[in-house]
């Protein structure tokens, strides 16, 4: 029997947008399921969200001098001399970026540590440093951390792309300090280990104190906010005054409307049943999304009959990257997918697939958001600045503006203002302040 393309199409895509769209329902049900995990994780009981405490409450902005700090991240790693001027500007006086090659991101644990003690090790030797004199090191690690102070954490399970063995259950800054010794870098102190959210709020907070909330929105995605410490039932801390960074490893949230598209990328993952918002939401998942639904369509027949078709065989080789050119310059991207000559028809589709996949992830993005605000102030009364970093959020198309939308979708009568503010490098910058705050805690 014949199919009739255009009608299957059409059905094929009204289906597809049933699927990944987020409605104001669905995006209240976020915010309700996310208070639920968030209050769960806090009394240190079965959650999605890991809700860890970060050692590490609001900067002064009087914090001061130059402290080097060492960025693991999710596909590079990067090593920075911070400067603190002690009225709130920061500022990197230099900076070395290593991509982290893909054996040290699925091998031994030993060679991605002494792969770090190597990069500090080249960063010294260009960056004219007294090596006399004690050097406070700040370490940012974009993972999931179990701690117990500023300076030690335990990697509870890798992400993103990594699955380094024999570092799951360690204490990640006794694996440098090992690494570091055997490097010989003895002028080198941690006193501090951060995620990059934390890294990220610290430094939104330190130009701004009325920032309260970090958020990264790049290879992978996460959130933590400034907690009241009595409102944290765990490892003692509900008896201490004051605030303290939680990191919600938001990535791991579970309670979302899945699609078959989302279940596959997850069964084929490194991580099945883990990282289920980060798989729906980070650049890292878009584009192999996308991918998974365009295979779908051509395998059905529905598209690219007659062009090549092999850009979209390979697992992972359409990226975020990709999917900003299609959003920014369809020919451009057509081009240099060789499928400049395909259909008009065939090229609309994939825009609109990647403009769905997109659209979901800001959505959900905003949701969220919105529960972490609604945690702390529940009317929103008061104005919130919410520092974001992260190369989705940065440099995607319309991206930021998506998010607004769910926001104000999601604020109800009389809610003061939402600042979203791009804070670039404030990972590896809030790190720095983290070891600032660390090392005045000790004198
Ligand atoms: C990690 C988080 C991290 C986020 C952004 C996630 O995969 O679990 O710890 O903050 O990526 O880098």
């Amino acid at each position: 029997m014949k199919i009739d393309i255009p009608t299957e199409r059409n059905h094929f895509l009204s289906r597809l947008n049933r699927d990944f769209t987020v409605s104001s329902s669905d995006a209240r049900n976020i915010v309700s399921h996310f208070h639920r995990d968030m209050e769960r994780g806090l009394r240190g009981k079965r959650s999605s969200l890991a809700m860890l405490p970060s050692f590490v409450g609001r900067p002064r902005g009087n914090e001061k001098g130059k402290f080097i700090a060492l960025d693991l991240g999710g596909t590079n790693c990067r090593v920075l001399e911070v400067d603190l001027d002690g009225r709130r500007t920061a500022s990197i006086t230099a900076a070395s970026r290593f991509a982290i090659p893909r054996e040290v991101m699925r091998g031994d644990g030993t060679w991605l540590f002494d792969f770090l003690a190597g990069c500090l090790l080249s960063f010294f030797q260009e960056l004219p440093v007294d090596k006399r004199r004690e050097q406070v090191l700040a370490f940012t690690f974009s993972f999931p951390l179990a701690q117990r102070s500023i300076a030690s954490g335990t990697l509870i399970r890798w992400t993103k792309r990594f699955k380094t063995s024999g570092v799951e259950g360690s204490d990640v800054a006794v694996l440098l300090s090992e690494a570091m010794e055997r490097r010989g870098i003895g002028f080198i102190r941690l006193a501090a280990l951060t995620n990059d959210t934390v890294g990220t709020l610290l430094a939104g907070c330190y130009a701004d104190p009325a920032c309260d909330m970090g958020v990264i929105l790049g290879t992978g995605t996460n959130a933590c906010y400034l907690e009241r410490s009595a409102r944290i039932h765990r490892a003692g801390l509900a008896s201490r005054p004051g605030e303290m960074i939680v990191n919600l490893e938001w990535g791991n949230f579970n309670r979302l409307k899945t699609n078959r598209y989302d279940d596959a990328l997850d069964a084929a993952s490194l991580n099945p049943g883990w990282q289920r918002l980060e798989k729906m939401v980070s650049a890292l998942h878009l584009g192999e999304i996308t991918r998974l639904v365009i295979r779908e369509m051509m395998e059905q027949g529905l598209l690219f009959r007659e062009a090549g078709q092999s850009v979209f065989s390979e697992p992972y080789g359409l990226t975020a990257e990709d999917l900003s050119l299609l959003a920014l310059d369809r020919k451009a991207f057509f081009t240099r997918a060789c499928l400049a000559d395909a259909a008009e028809t065939d090229r609309d589709a994939v825009f609109e697939i990647g403009r769905l996949v997109t659209d979901r992830s800001a959505r959900i993005a905003g949701a969220a958001i919105a529960a972490v605000l609604t945690w702390m102030d529940p009317d929103l009364k008061a104005g919130h600045t919410v520092a974001v970093d992260g190369s989705l959020f940065e440099k995607y198309p319309g991206y930021q503006a998506r998010i607004m939308d769910a926001l104000g979708s999601l604020r109800g009568e009389g809610a003061a203002e939402i600042k979203l503010v791009l804070t670039r490098d404030g990972s590896g910058i809030g790190s720095a302040i983290a070891g600032a705050v660390a090392a005045a805690a000790k004198r």
